[in-house]
């Protein structure tokens, strides 16, 4: 049977009810389980993808009377990401309805964990045997850089007059000249989630103590207070160094998602649940008395349980 395309008309067994708005994929078998209809302004309906009898360039029919549908609870949007917020390895080329929604169920702690298990060790066993032979002389390329100094400048990134909520992400973007070895200095651009944070989550990020950062001969070069309000997050997830996002999920509410392996943290960067093994990386951060932020740009080994600087 073809694909059912977005935008396609969906027609029951006594009547036409409306489109194809979306469809969902189950990332295991990479096939679509659901199509979500909108019903002619009255709402999305998630069917599952058995109830489709015949699908034609602008058509799906489906073996149920309108009034199963219509019976049918309303799609929620949060219960799923987008392919685009989610790595799914082949997916292309099994799915084909673009331009539109292609969505994936949002994972759920209590349930969905051996499922997740499962597919991101498969996912990483695919890439390291397609990426090897290419990374290995970029590996190579790049030890020279992991040793270079580290770099403690202070960086301008904003003004925290950007943040008009506590314990609420908000990502500053900023660019950084880095010079990689037999290369000509470059731009990069780069991030950090900063947070005016509450006591209770001040005390979850710093248990109590101040938090101090040191140059590689191990002197102190900066010590964040325990009781300063805002708290700079290292832009790289600690389990691979993928960028993360601040979203809403449906149980946590709001939480920082990491879309590569669906890591999640709390707002005070603690792990919720996913495979990063440590809480995200704290920065060095001061603020002026006009609002404007600085922090030093830090990165650490990413995958590792403890925090080992390595830029
Ligand atoms: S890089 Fe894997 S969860 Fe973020």
């Amino acid at each position: 049977m073809m694909q059912p395309k977005l935008k396609s008309k969906v027609r029951c067994t006594d009547r036409e009810i409306g489109e194809v708005t979306k469809v969902v994929v189950d990332p295991l078998s990479r096939e679509i389980s659901h199509i979500v209809v909108s019903m002619n302004g009255s709402g999305e309906r998630q069917v599952a993808i058995g109830q489709v009898q015949a699908v034609t360039e602008s058509l799906v029919e489906l073996r149920a009377l309108s009034s199963d549908i219509v019976a049918l609870p309303p799609f929620k949007r949060d219960d799923y990401v987008t392919t685009h917020e989610i790595e799914i390895a082949h997916l292309e080329e099994n799915i084909h309805v673009t331009p539109g929604e292609v969505l994936v169920p949002f994972p759920e702690l209590e349930k969905s964990v051996k499922r997740r298990t499962f597919f991101m060790n498969v996912t990483h066993a695919i890439g390291f045997l397609i990426g090897l032979p290419i990374a290995y002389p970029i590996l190579r390329y790049l030890m020279k850089p992991m040793y270079a100094p580290w770099d403690n400048r202070w960086l301008k990134i904003g003004n925290v007059g950007k943040i008009k909520q506590e314990d609420i992400g908000v990502q500053f973007k900023y660019e950084k000249k880095v010079k990689e070895v037999y290369m000509p200095v470059a731009d990069v651009e780069k991030n950090v989630w900063i947070l005016k944070a509450t006591p209770a989550v001040l005390e979850k990020v710093y248990e109590g103590k101040d938090m101090e950062f040191r140059d590689a001969a191990g002197n102190t070069i900066w010590t964040n207070k325990k009781d300063f309000p805002y708290v700079a997050f290292s832009g790289k997830c600690p389990h691979l160094g993928c960028g993360y996002k601040w979203r809403k999920h449906k149980l946590l509410g709001q939480v920082f998602l990491c879309p590569c392996h669906l890591s999640i943290y709390d707002a005070a960067g603690k792990v919720l649940d996913g495979p990063a093994p440590r809480p995200l990386d704290a920065l060095p951060i001061k603020v002026s008395d006009s609002g404007e932020v600085q922090i030093i740009d830090m990165e650490f080994k990413a995958g590792t349980k403890s925090q080992i600087r390595i830029v």
